[in-house]
């Protein structure tokens, strides 16, 4: 049952788009990829990195919202292998937000019945930080609720390089075979196993790219811009783009309705 009066009091305007929508046309999983805080941050003649510390607001509501709209997952994109280009003081800066959040939001995530789930080369960052990763992971993986995954030094193709190096090994001594890898060994093999394709890829702050995010699971996913900067993306901007989502019509290539060409042919 969803909690939908913690998610959107009656009478609010939240509440009405969430009465407008059927429950069978919500997406299952939700990709983000939050964008703006530099922006956001120049606009009140702030420091970049200020940006960066008010989407963390952005963030717990997000998930909050995503795990009261009962999803089966919602990914966000929180640092991205290219990331590290950024000058020094803002990658320590996003580290650093990164500790906080998980010390801060474990008891929240806990309550909301989440399971926290870092995706990347995590390997990669700093030995505290896996730590504060691993930590989230184990508190929370007997939760049976919504998958939250955050992407850390993150791309779609280092995931596809790291994939086929796998694979390759696995080759090497014949424990994986040609025939064996189809579309399904792929999901399988890729750091979103287990959860179903994101149906909604949604991008604030206006720019219309997919920066190397999620690339063979988006391949249908139903792509929603917002010109809102990150930092102001709230729970009714995520309503908003889910009942944005709720009208598009899918078709992965097919046809509108399956028995469509049958009562076509009848007719003819
Ligand atoms: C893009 O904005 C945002 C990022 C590169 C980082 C996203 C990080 C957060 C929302 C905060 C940290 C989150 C956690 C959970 C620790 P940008 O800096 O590229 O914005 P701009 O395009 O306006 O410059």
């Amino acid at each position: 049952m969803r909690d939908l009066d913690r998610l959107a009091a009656p009478g609010t305007p939240e509440r009405e788009i969430l009465d407008r929508l059927a429950p069978e046309s919500l997406p299952r999983h939700i990709a983000i990829i939050m964008d703006g805080n530099g922006r956001w941050a120049r606009q009140r003649g702030l420091p970049r990195v200020e940006g960066h510390r008010a989407g963390i607001r952005a963030v717990r509501e997000s998930v909050e919202a995503a795990a009261r709209l009962e999803l089966e997952a919602l990914t966000l994109y929180a640092f991205s292998t290219e990331n590290w280009k950024r000058p020094r003081w803002e990658v320590r800066t996003l580290m650093a937000l990164l500790k906080e959040y998980l010390a801060k939001e474990l008891r929240t995530m806990v309550e909301n019945n989440v399971r926290f789930r870092p995706i990347g080369r995590l390997g990669e960052l700093e030995t505290e930080i896996q730590d504060g990763l691993q930590r989230a992971v184990e508190a929370t993986s007997s939760n049976t609720g919504l998958v939250f995954q955050i992407a850390l030094n993150y791309s779609g193709r280092t995931e596809l390089v790291d994939l086929m190096r796998a694979a390759a090994l696995a080759g090497r001594d014949r424990s994986l075979l040609p025939d064996r890898i189809d579309e399904a060994w792929v999901a399988e093999h890729l750091v979103t196993a287990g959860l179903p394709d994101p149906d909604l890829l949604i991008r604030t702050s206006g720019e219309l790219r997919i920066s190397n995010f999620l690339l063979w699971q988006i391949a249908y996913a139903e792509l929603h811009f917002t010109s809102v900067l990150w930092p102001d993306f709230t729970t009714r901007d995520l309503l908003l783009a889910v009942a944005d989502y709720a009208r598009r019509e899918r078709r992965y290539g097919g046809v509108v309705e399956p028995g469509q060409d049958a009562a076509d042919e009848a007719t003819e």
